[in-house]
């Protein structure tokens, strides 16, 4: 469609060139939007998209220039309309025993999964104002409940939730909607980036972390991937993207994925019994228990 004389809805949705970025953009376009994919980087699979309905736009959230770039696209694109939404999706996960995460990875998951995000956010609002445009941020469950290993992530995800909480009440007297979408379990091509990122982590332990930690974080991770990979498919949670930017109100936050009614109601238990719940299904070590192998 050429730029200027398209009369669809207009979206902006990064990391679409997998998992629950490339669903939104397809169930976007399904509904007749004209989707702007947000490709992390220049040689990504752009080309599985309808070119007819979307234009990829080369996105690396931590990228000044790429910002840049994608702001002058999508302004000749609309002329003089607005951007009607906005989907924060991209996002990494850096699991690890906290006491050995390298600093570099955990700058890297708080600067992609937070600052990132702010900066698109804060690229794109003169152009979501324009059209009083939504914004949706894809959170996760972890939002509020945090699991052993996975500190920097569970982090990454709860400071970005409380983000979005505090920019729906700073825009909410220009009618601009925000929706924190909390997916629980979710088969996406993060689970094999998971499993592959801890073969890497274990390895490059050192000895000490390795003994301290190296079996029980597998192990976590093994268990971890399963649950993933029997998750729900990534359309689920692209449906309820759409859903939200469709409701006459903008949801403050959703839940949705497999398991993330039962995940919900943990979260609010006392935290004694929950630590209990987790190293059952974990099989986390009880505590007090390595205190011999100090
Ligand atoms: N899958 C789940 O169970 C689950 C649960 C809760 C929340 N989430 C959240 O859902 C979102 C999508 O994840 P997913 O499951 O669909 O996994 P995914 O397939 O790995 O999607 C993440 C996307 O973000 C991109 N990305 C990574 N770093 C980026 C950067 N600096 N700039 C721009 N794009 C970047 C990735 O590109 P590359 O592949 O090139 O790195 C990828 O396209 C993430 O925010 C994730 O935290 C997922």
């Amino acid at each position: 469609m050429s730029q200027n004389t398209c009369n669809r809805r207009h979206a902006l949705v990064t990391g679409s060139n997998s998992g629950i970025g490339r669903a939104t953009v397809n169930a976007l376009v399904g509904k007749g939007w004209h989707v702007f994919a947000g490709l992390h980087h220049a040689d990504d699979a752009g080309d599985a998209y309808d070119e007819n309905h979307v234009t990829t736009v080369t996105v690396d959230v931590t990228d000044e220039g790429h910002l840049d770039e994608a702001v002058r696209v999508l302004s000749q694109h609309l002329g003089d309309r607005g951007l009607d939404a906005l989907v924060d999706n991209a996002g990494v996960g850096v699991a690890g025993p906290l006491e050995f995460v390298p600093l570099a990875r955990l700058r890297t998951q708080l600067e992609i999964n937070v600052t990132g995000q702010v900066a698109v956010t804060q690229r794109f609002l003169p152009l979501l104002r324009k059209a009083t445009g939504r914004i949706v941020f894809i959170s996760s469950i972890g939002d509020r409940m945090a699991m052993p290993f996975a500190g920097p992530l569970t982090s990454s995800k709860a400071a970005l939730s409380m983000i979005a909480h505090s920019w729906r009440q700073e825009l909410a007297p220009w009618g601009i909607g925000v929706t924190i979408i909390a997916p629980a379990l979710v088969h996406t091509e993060a689970a094999d980036k998971l499993q592959r990122d801890a073969d890497e982590i274990v390895k490059s332990l050192p000895e000490a972390g390795r003994r301290l930690y190296g079996t029980t974080f597998s192990e976590m991770i093994r268990r971890a991937v399963k649950q993933e990979k029997g998750g729900s498919p990534p359309t689920a949670i692209a449906d309820a993207v759409v859903r939200a930017l469709l409701a006459r109100r903008s949801p403050a936050r959703v839940v949705v994925g497999k398991g993330g009614r039962m995940l919900s109601v943990l979260a609010m238990l006392p935290v004694p019994l929950l630590d209990a719940l987790r190293r059952r299904l974990f099989r986390l070590p009880a505590p007090g228990s390595a205190l011999e192998a100090r």
